[in-house]
């Protein structure tokens, strides 16, 4: 594998040609309407230091980097699955890589920010990010699939003054379970010892580790973040996250009893005061030196709670987040550093990527109800089990069912025929996780919702098919016109 100073110096060449953005918001160009967003806060007198923007079409984009020349963007990728064993051979991962590098050239992107997470492993689709195994093997194809993507901006993704994007890799939320050998922490710093990439911390999703691996049970919550942060490659984080946490909608609040909510990663709820006392002690860690921007994270959330939350952590952070963007490391190794292509020595072996293939199609099994909890991943989540239970009971269902397409208003027709018929819409659940399915194109779990409902349908009512065809065919017009006609940029305009 590589030589960890040489990492390490790699990153911080790298580093070097990301100015200090301070204090931003990430969010989405749609939810909320970004550029309503961005004029509520000029009225307040608030200029965000910069954007990060989720993945959207290439035109919103460039719409968007037009629309506001003055705020530097940054990108928040979505669907390149880097925990996967196998994704680089993958039919879509070259596509998708390039689509990514299209869309960072056209915000001039300062970095790549990709979740450490999955929502396709082996061949079972979810809804929502699964966070990866936390072994050794999988911290080593992760930063395997990071040099192939971080080679890929190499080569393609430049901005106006000749510099890539940098990798940055998100800590992802728990929800409600973590599976693997290793400590968390220990798994990051096993990635940023073998690439030059940097991490994003996103104080939530801190939160939920406390939470969801039996640590709230051990120890104070100050106590959890002080040792998480010792262990942590804190040198590395180069942007902060923080977002509103929040009881999903399939649980009900007055269960659980253990004295802590069981909360999870919520954009669209407000920031919890635990949140800020959080972010005060990763602030201070004076291990935090490559620190360049804090983002609260508001895709999804009210426009007039985000202008409160933004300005109020303003008035309390600016100075200590400028504070502590001014830190250094000691650069004087760095002279005469010539760059070098980000590489992994030592390619993980055929065996042990059928090893870890094997073992993420047990853990889709696994958290879908499909299979019983075994083997050594899965120690710690089945000696206490309710967690791993609330996912496959309630989250799960709630995902296919519900989430990103309520099946019941997506198919009205064919629900309501189905339900003659006496089927249940729940045996759709099981139907989805019963085998692993062949990857047809790009990860959108809208386009495959309807693609296996219409199967379902064939499978177990196939009179109802006809209705089942008929919408949705009406859902996917309505679906492309609506990515395609958006034009954000006359909601500037009117607005102003
Ligand atoms: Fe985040």
């Amino acid at each position: 594998m590589g030589d960890p100073d040489f990492v390490q110096q790699d990153f911080q060449r790298r580093l070097r040609e990301i100015p200090p953005q301070g204090m931003g918001l990430s969010v989405d160009v749609y939810s909320p309407d970004l550029f309503v967003l961005v004029n509520k806060l000029r009225e307040r007198g608030l200029q965000p230091g910069y954007l990060e923007v989720f993945k959207a079409t290439t035109t919103a984009l460039t719409t968007v980097r037009q629309a506001v020349p003055d705020i530097p963007l940054a990108y928040h990728g979505e669907g390149l699955w880097i925990t996967q064993p196998d994704v680089r051979e993958s039919p879509f991962f070259q596509q998708d890589v390039g689509e990514m590098v299209t869309q960072l050239n056209s915000i001039q992107s300062l970095w790549l920010n990709h979740e450490c997470a999955m929502k396709q492993m082996a061949g079972y689709s979810f809804g929502t990010y699964v966070p990866p195994l936390y072994t050794r093997l999988s911290a080593e194809v992760v930063a395997e699939n990071i040099v192939t993507v971080q080679q890929a901006m190499d080569r393609q993704g430049r901005r106006g003054d000749g510099t890539a994007p940098l990798f940055l890799l998100e800590m992802p939320p728990l929800t409600y379970f973590s599976a693997g050998t290793i400590p968390i922490p220990h798994f990051f710093r096993l990635v940023t010892a073998l690439v030059p990439c940097g991490l994003v911390l996103d104080i939530g999703h801190l939160w939920t580790v406390y939470r969801y691996t039996g640590a709230c049970r051990r120890t104070s919550l100050e106590r959890f973040v002080r040792e998480f942060l010792d262990e942590f490659p804190l040198e590395r984080v180069v942007e902060i996250h923080v977002a509103g946490l929040a009881c999903h909608e399939s649980v009900d609040e007055s269960e659980g009893g253990e004295g802590l909510p069981e909360w999870i990663d919520a954009h669209a709820a407000p920031i919890p005061s635990i949140l800020f006392t959080m972010l005060e002690q990763v602030l201070a860690h004076s291990n935090l030196v490559s620190l360049r921007a804090v983002a609260l994270e508001v895709d999804t959330k009210p426009i007039e709670m985000i202008v409160e939350e933004y300005a109020e952590t303003v008035r309390r952070f600016s100075l200590l987040v400028q504070q502590t963007m001014a830190r250094e490391t000691a650069v004087e190794q760095l002279m005469g550093l010539a760059p070098r292509p980000a590489s992994v020595q030592e390619p993980v072996c055929q065996s042990d990527r059928q090893q870890l293939r094997d073992a993420y199609a047990r853990y889709a099994q696994i958290i879908s109800g499909q299979a019983p909890m075994t083997g050594p991943e899965w120690q710690e989540v089945a000696a206490e089990a309710t967690g791993v239970a609330r996912y496959r009971t309630s989250y799960v269902p709630h995902e296919i069912l519900h989430w990103g397409g309520d099946l019941a208003e997506m198919f009205p027709q064919t629900c309501r025929t189905l339900a003659e018929r006496g089927i249940c819409l729940t045996e759709f659940v099981s139907f989805w996780f019963r085998s692993p399915r062949l990857i047809t194109h790009s990860y959108d779990f809208f386009l495959l919702k309807i693609e296996r409902f219409l199967e379902f349908v064939t499978e177990r009512a196939p009179d109802a098919q006809v209705y089942a065809e008929k919408e949705s065919d009406i859902l996917r017009q309505a679906y492309a016109q609506a990515n395609e006609v958006v034009e954000p940029v006359m909601e500037l305009e009117r607005a102003r």
